[in-house]
């Protein structure tokens, strides 16, 4: 990537949380619990915290059940229970992920914890939002009911696949975004300004790629795409002026690759020097990131909303932390103070403590 430090990125440093005072709302800290999906991130987001991830027993009994029993006393106690719905560091399937959240979010509940947070980094089955023909479920809302009816009393989590998904829960949603912590990146690598130009790969992220645009000083392109069967994408029009500028393709999560992959290719065809690709949540389905690898594509950069193993073997890939989001999100829920005052700049809003960003990669 090319190297430059001159895109006016906002100033970052890191607050000590939980730590303002006068501004306690609780009076203990917070508890921090964690399934086997993404521990590591929980561990990082604890130590933000100045916390520790609490004890609890999350495995299988012998006929692959999930098993769980929180080790540390709750009663009466803010908690919060950190696991995407996903694909887990153990190699068990997001469905594993969810039952786990879920019977963590019940023993939690039976043992008199005060108010329970599920913290879901990446949100699972969110694609799945409406009915697209008869005959198919709603599965965003099918898993929203579930972590309700259980006990869940707030949801944190971070760039839904679609915003409204909000609307399926009866209970606060914090939908947090990575924008912050990917634009820094990208001002940092030196890919802003009107040399750049970020584009959406379909018509449902031109919002999204407007707010990365406006960030980074950049024009904007919309590829539009369909979809002839689930899982496989096809260029069918580009909108925007891509030609010799850099195109950084924005989007929120990358599952088979192929929508990057084709987009990728139909902006250089038109004429673009480079692609470069930004997405929250990298799932990395099947041979995605073979797919990536052979792609038009300098650089792939993802969050850790997910877990991602031997991402170092493959140079290409970068995966930034989001820990700091989420450790600010938690203290601010804590002691009762604006949670989307994190995603206002320091320009646009100079009382902003501009703790969330955390710019070094975790894996470059
Ligand atoms: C689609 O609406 C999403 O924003 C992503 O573009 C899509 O989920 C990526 O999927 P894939 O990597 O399988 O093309």
């Amino acid at each position: 990537m090319p190297k430059a430090h001159g895109c006016g990125g906002v100033k970052t440093t890191f607050s000590p949380l939980l730590s303002t005072a006068g501004r306690i709302a609780v009076t203990h800290n917070p508890l921090i619990f964690s399934g086997n999906s993404n521990p590591q991130l929980a561990e990082e987001i604890a130590k933000r915290l100045k916390l520790h991830v609490g004890k609890a027993l999350v495995t299988e009994f012998k006929n692959e059940e999930t098993r769980v029993e929180i080790g540390e006393n709750v009663r009466g106690s803010e908690v919060f229970v950190i696991q995407s719905i996903s694909k887990m560091s153990n190699g068990k399937s997001g469905n594993d992920a969810l039952m786990e959240l879920l019977l963590m979010i019940d023993a939690l509940r039976r043992a008199s914890a005060a108010r329970i947070s599920a913290v879901i980094p990446y949100y699972g089955y969110a694609k799945q939002d409406k009915k697209t023909k008869g005959r198919e479920p709603i599965s965003a809302k099918v898993v929203a009911n579930l972590l309700k009816v259980t006990g869940a009393k707030r949801i944190v989590t971070m760039d839904l696949h679609a915003a409204q998904i909000q609307g399926f829960f009866d209970i606060p949603v914090d939908n947090l975004m990575a924008i912050h912590v990917l634009c820094e990146h990208l001002k940092h690598q030196g890919l802003c300004d009107d040399r750049i130009v970020v584009v959406s790969p379909d018509a449902g992220g031109v919002h999204r790629a407007e707010l990365f645009a406006k960030r980074l000083n950049a024009s904007l392109a919309i590829v539009f795409k369909r979809r002839p069967q689930p899982d496989v994408s096809e260029v069918t029009d580009i909108v925007g002026d891509v030609s010799g500028r850099i195109a950084v393709i924005v989007d929120d999560m990358i599952s088979t690759g192929g929508t990057l992959a084709k987009a990728a290719e139909a902006i250089k065809a038109r004429g673009a020097t480079k692609v470069y690709t930004v997405a929250t949540h990298g799932i990395f389905a099947g041979d995605a990131v073979q797919v990536l690898e052979q792609s038009e594509i300098e650089k792939v950069v993802v969050t850790n909303t997910i877990p991602l193993a031997n991402l170092e073997q493959h140079p290409k890939f970068v995966q930034l932390s989001i820990a700091q989001v989420f450790a600010d999100a938690i203290s601010r829920i804590t002691t009762n103070r604006s949670v989307s005052e994190l995603f206002a700049t320091t320009e646009e809003n100079p009382k902003l403590d501009g703790s969330v960003l955390l710019p070094e990669p975790v894996i470059s």
